[in-house]
């Protein structure tokens, strides 16, 4: 592949969201009318899930800005920290899947191996960068089998900063004449913590800073662990999510330090739902709290979560829709025995919403956007 193609193809990308920011420069909007949709105006609310990452790789401000012009109404950025403080989004702070550190030798020293959340990972670290060294890396697709069409755009993005996205957002809310959230999830806030750099106050600084102030602010900021959200709660009015993880038996990572011996069984009892509604306003569960699958990988019965989550008016919002065969239930998978190849996406949501759901994190928002239809 040449540089040529990547240069084309991030060209098309740029293009597309300039010339969606002109149109929406020339016609003149109040900031009245901005706000007149807000992003939970629509039901179920679409989180575009590390953005449209269905169509662009993940967690570039193309993946952003294609996710908006599809009509989603969160972007979704993980947030890890850079060696001097910066946040930018990336799933982890492993480099190695997600972009072209390894072909740098000038990295190459890096490399190293440390224990994360009790996991042993060897790769190349977010904390050992500054943020220039990772402007010099581009972003490469974590899962080439699956998006091929994803690693065509293999070279072609930076890694974003989180207040880099916050300004695309605010610039493409104006082409789009519609209010769009934020939702980022910080990301291993004990192990970042353990090593000098926690991530909780620069994260509500942030926003803070941008005009996010309350629990009205189109923001939901997300952990799988639970006293960083506890903390978040002290320090800001902005609205949470509580992450469920989808093996139940786990424990999230701080509790684990702290030896409490909570798991998120617990934490999806109504009992656990009651504690998490004291300072989260909506939970984030595996798809699988709401209807699990069978023995034969299809869906089962849907379970009581919604309704206890409701009870304690917790919105649930869940995670994580994608529309290939290999993560679709058996019922709902195409006969296309290739990799990539999508099935019924539309008949999994169909099964979700019926089951109750507030909103559903995404890769290919538009499949939601198109069953949810106008919302005005
Ligand atoms: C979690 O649930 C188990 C099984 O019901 C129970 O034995 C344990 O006490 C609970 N732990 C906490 C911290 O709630």
């Amino acid at each position: 592949m040449t540089n040529i193609k990547f240069l084309s193809l991030s060209a098309i990308l740029v293009i597309f969201v300039i010339v969606g920011v002109t149109i929406g420069l020339a016609i003149p909007t109040s900031s009245s009318k901005l706000t007149e949709r807000g992003a939970d105006f629509c039901s179920p609310v679409i989180i575009a899930h590390r953005g449209a990452s269905g169509y662009a790789p993940e967690h570039t401000l193309g993946s952003y800005a294609l996710a908006i012009t599809m009509g989603a109404d969160y972007v979704e950025p993980d947030l890890v920290i850079t060696k001097d403080g910066h946040l930018i989004a990336r799933h982890d702070n492993s480099l190695g899947l997600t972009t072209d550190v390894a072909s740098h030798p000038e990295f190459a020293h890096r490399h190293r191996t440390q224990t994360i959340d009790g996991i042993e990972v060897s790769d190349w670290f977010t904390e050992d960068f500054t943020l220039e060294e990772i402007k010099t890396l581009r972003t490469v697709e974590r899962i080439p089998d699956i998006r091929p069409g994803n690693a065509r755009m293999d070279g072609t993005f930076h890694i974003p900063t989180f207040q880099e996205i916050i300004d695309l957002v605010k610039s493409m809310q104006i082409s789009q004449r519609r209010t769009i959230g934020i939702y980022p999830e910080i990301k291993h806030s004990s192990h970042f913590k353990k090593v000098g750099l926690p991530m909780e106050e620069l994260v509500v600084n942030t926003f803070h800073k941008n005009g996010y102030l309350d629990s009205n602010a189109p923001v939901y900021i997300q952990s799988f662990e639970v006293n960083n959200l506890k903390e978040l709660k002290k320090l800001t009015n902005l609205r949470l999510l509580q992450l469920l993880e989808t093996d139940k038996s786990t424990q999230p990572a701080d509790q684990v330090l702290l030896n409490t011996g909570l798991t998120y069984n617990n934490m999806s009892t109504p009992e656990g739902l009651a504690e998490i509604a004291k300072y989260a306003a909506a939970v984030g569960p595996d798809k699988n709290y709401i209807i699990p699958r069978k023995d034969d990988n299809s869906l089962g019965d849907a379970t009581t979560f919604v309704r206890d989550a409701h009870a304690v008016n917790l919105k649930v919002h869940p995670y994580t829709f994608r529309a290939e065969n290999s993560f679709l239930p058996e019922e709902y998978k195409s006969d296309d025995p290739s990799k990539h190849a999508s099935g019924n996406l539309m008949g999994e949501l169909q099964r979700f919403i019926e089951a109750g759901i507030d909103g559903l994190f995404i890769d290919q928002p538009d499949i939601a956007i198109r069953l949810r239809g106008p919302c005005l």
